[in-house]
């Protein structure tokens, strides 16, 4: 009995001691996530529409291009607060020949992340034309058309409302298109997909990070690691860590601690992505030099910030030409309610969104959608700004004050 003379026993210890590791340390821990995450609080359960779009998101290979994760990293802030397992609680497995549930997470990144598209993106008729072709939204778009998630149609079956595709992708023989069933469930799943905000109270939330350590049992062992993993390489990030191996011990306890260091460290020095930095600067300045002088001094605003937050929010539609997409999404070069001398038509507008309007002649079918929750009073001042001194227009300026007393009081 022994390895050097008996090579049966040899081969059955390592290949029992591979597949005993394999399961202490992969698989059985991966079972114990799938089947213990808690769904974030105020996540909604997917539709069955929804269940439906995420077989069209996974057959499509859209994973190929897309991740679904936000890491704690702070060059991951621009997608949302760091992903947790619980924020894939829903995703399930979707037959019983496929045990597993969808690989929606991804590895590549050749497009954007996508954990929180439907709150960056929320119109359906801005997804349908990026669909039918990236081109005809985003004029430098690397991703493939999806023209067979759409049917062609002489008219609109009713139920159904045409996209409206600029001339220059529409169908040559001058049909309508209009999304097949797979279109419209892949849609509602991209729509679905917004991150619920955990709140920010201390100490009581995080039931993910909390529940687990208490749990004596062989797999959970595993859980505090998959928790680790993230605090670690936040802590890694924040300051030098100690050996990390320490970590998943320790895990209880500190789980408080590193998990609002996380995001805070992930924000701050994230300002310069999401131009935020800017704007904590930029009110005190800009009151200063308002108060006093009242009406004689011109307002002071970040010309920066208005076009990055125009580039990161409303260029998608609107354009970077301010020309729009006709029909589609009105030009704001020349608008009435751009040029207007009252802004507040502007500001409501960018708050609160608007849908159904007439302008110039034309009747669009997409919303605008509002943006009070997204976009800080300074963004919002910045933006409007931007409009009013862009593409040829020139119209009175306004303050985030301003934005401010119309942010409260509705239409
Ligand atoms: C070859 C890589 C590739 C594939 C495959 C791909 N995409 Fe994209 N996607 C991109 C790139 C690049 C962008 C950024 C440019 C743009 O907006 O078109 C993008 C942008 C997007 C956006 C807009 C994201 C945002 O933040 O505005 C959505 C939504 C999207 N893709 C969904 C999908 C879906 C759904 C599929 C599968 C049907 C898919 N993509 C397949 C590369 C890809
Ligand atoms: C999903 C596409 C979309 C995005 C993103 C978008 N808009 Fe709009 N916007 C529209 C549509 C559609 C309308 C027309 C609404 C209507 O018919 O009432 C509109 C209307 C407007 C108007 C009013 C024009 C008028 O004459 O009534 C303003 C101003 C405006 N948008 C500014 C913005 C700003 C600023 C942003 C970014 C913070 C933005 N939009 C982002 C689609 C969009």
């Amino acid at each position: 009995m022994n390895f050097h003379k008996n090579h049966w026993l040899l081969f059955s210890v390592i290949c029992f001691g591979f597949i005993g590791l394999s399961l202490i340390v992969g698989i059985l821990p991966a079972i114990w996530v799938q089947n213990n995450s808690e769904p974030m609080p105020g996540a909604q359960p997917m539709t069955e529409i929804v269940q439906r779009g995420i077989d069209v998101y996974v057959a499509e290979g859209c994973v190929a291009c897309h991740t679904q994760q936000v890491r704690p990293l702070e060059m991951d802030a621009v997608w949302g607060r760091p992903s947790a397992p619980g924020d894939y609680a829903y995703v399930t497995p979707s037959s019983w020949w496929a045990p597993y549930a969808p690989a929606v997470l991804g590895s590549e990144r050749t497009g954007p992340d996508l954990t929180n598209v439907g709150a960056r993106q929320s119109s359906d008729v801005w997804q349908y034309m990026h669909l039918y072709n990236p081109r005809s939204v985003v004029p430098d778009s690397v991703m493939p058309a999806y023209p067979w998630l759409f049917d062609r149609v002489t008219s609109v079956p009713s139920g159904k409302t045409a996209v409206p595709v600029p001339a220059d992708f529409a169908p040559k023989d001058g049909s309508l298109v209009v999304p097949n069933e797979k279109g419209e469930a892949l849609v509602a799943y991209l729509l679905s997909l917004k991150q619920p905000s955990l709140t920010a109270a201390p100490v009581t939330p995080e039931p993910e990070a909390a529940e687990p350590a208490p749990a004596g049992e062989p797999a959970s062992a595993a859980l505090p690691g998959v928790a680790a993993g993230p605090q670690a390489a936040a802590e890694q990030e924040a300051s030098e860590a100690p050996a990390t191996q320490e970590q998943p011990e320790a895990a209880p306890a500190p789980a408080a601690t590193p998990e609002p260091a996380a995001p805070a460290a992930a924000e701050e020095p994230a300002a310069p992505v999401t131009a935020e930095e800017p704007t904590t600067p930029a009110p005190p300045a800009a009151e200063e030099a308002t108060t006093p002088a009242a009406e004689e001094a011109p307002i002071s605003w970040d010309e920066e910030l208005g076009s990055a937050t125009y580039t990161a929010h409303c260029a998608a539609c609107h354009q970077a030409t301010g020309q729009g997409i006709p029909n589609a999404f009105p030009p704001l070069a020349d608008d009435p309610v751009v040029t207007a001398d009252d802004p507040t038509e502007h500001v409501t507008t960018v708050l609160h969104g608007k849908q159904g309007s007439t302008i110039n002649g034309v009747t669009y079918g997409a919303a605008m959608p509002p943006f009070a929750a997204q976009l800080s009073d300074e963004e919002i001042a910045a933006v409007v700004n931007h409009e009013r001194t862009s593409w040829g227009n020139s119209a009175p300026l306004v303050t985030p004050a301003d934005v401010a007393a119309l942010r409260g009081g509705g239409q």
